[in-house]
């Protein structure tokens, strides 16, 4: 199983890109997690550019997305709801609506926050914005609280609980791709980050 990774934060050192690669090292031999951070190059979405050919962080998006058997969003939250350059990338790849690439798209969604709350209002908007895609929103919850306590200096996770329930959520997403997966399609992204 492919699964792609996306962060909605752009903020070097950011505690949810932390996030994701602490899911990539607890996943099975020969499943792998694979980072796409290009979100600070996609520009904002706008009717009269959404043609062929496509801006080129959008195609990449959209080939990434479409290549991956799942993809793992991990979102801060910003007032309450999703940060702007997440929401716009979804804009983009939500189109053409019909066939856009997250429409039955296993997707799990989790989260990280400074506060108490580990973003859950972010993480429940992500997931009503996933299934007005059409996207298949796995039921899981990782929503980690107090982000700066639980990763050490380099950005490794400290806490073995939340481990757990990533573990829990990778299971879950696994479940919603099934087991017979064909090869995932297109080309491998070089932000390779575990195998
Ligand atoms: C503009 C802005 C708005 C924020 N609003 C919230 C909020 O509503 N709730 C919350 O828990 N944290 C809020 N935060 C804190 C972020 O969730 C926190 O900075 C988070 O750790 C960022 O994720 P990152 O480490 O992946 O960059 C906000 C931060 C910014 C910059």
């Amino acid at each position: 199983m492919q699964i792609l990774g996306i962060s909605g934060s752009l903020r070097r050192g950011s505690h949810n890109a932390s996030l994701l690669r602490a899911a990539a090292e607890l996943l099975p031999n020969g499943d792998e997690l694979v980072v796409w951070d290009r979100l600070r190059d996609v520009p904002p979405y706008d009717p009269d550019l959404d043609d062929e050919p496509a801006p080129i962080a959008v195609a990449e998006l959209r080939a990434a997305v479409e290549a991956a058997d799942a993809v793992l969003l991990a979102t801060p939250e910003y007032n309450s709801s999703i940060p702007g350059a997440l929401k716009n990338a979804l804009d983009w790849a939500s189109r053409p609506h019909a066939t856009n690439v997250f429409r039955n798209k296993p997707v799990a969604v989790i989260g990280s926050s400074t506060g108490m709350f580990g973003a859950v209002w972010a993480q429940a908007e992500l997931r009503k914005v996933l299934r007005a895609m059409g996207a298949r929103v796995a039921e899981v919850e990782v929503a980690l609280g107090h982000a700066p306590e639980k990763f050490d200096d380099g950005g490794r996770l400290l806490d073995d609980d939340v481990r757990e329930r990533l573990r829990t959520a990778l299971a879950v997403l696994a479940d919603e791709v099934g087991p017979a997966t064909p090869p995932a399609r297109g080309a491998a992204n070089p932000l390779r980050v575990a195998a």
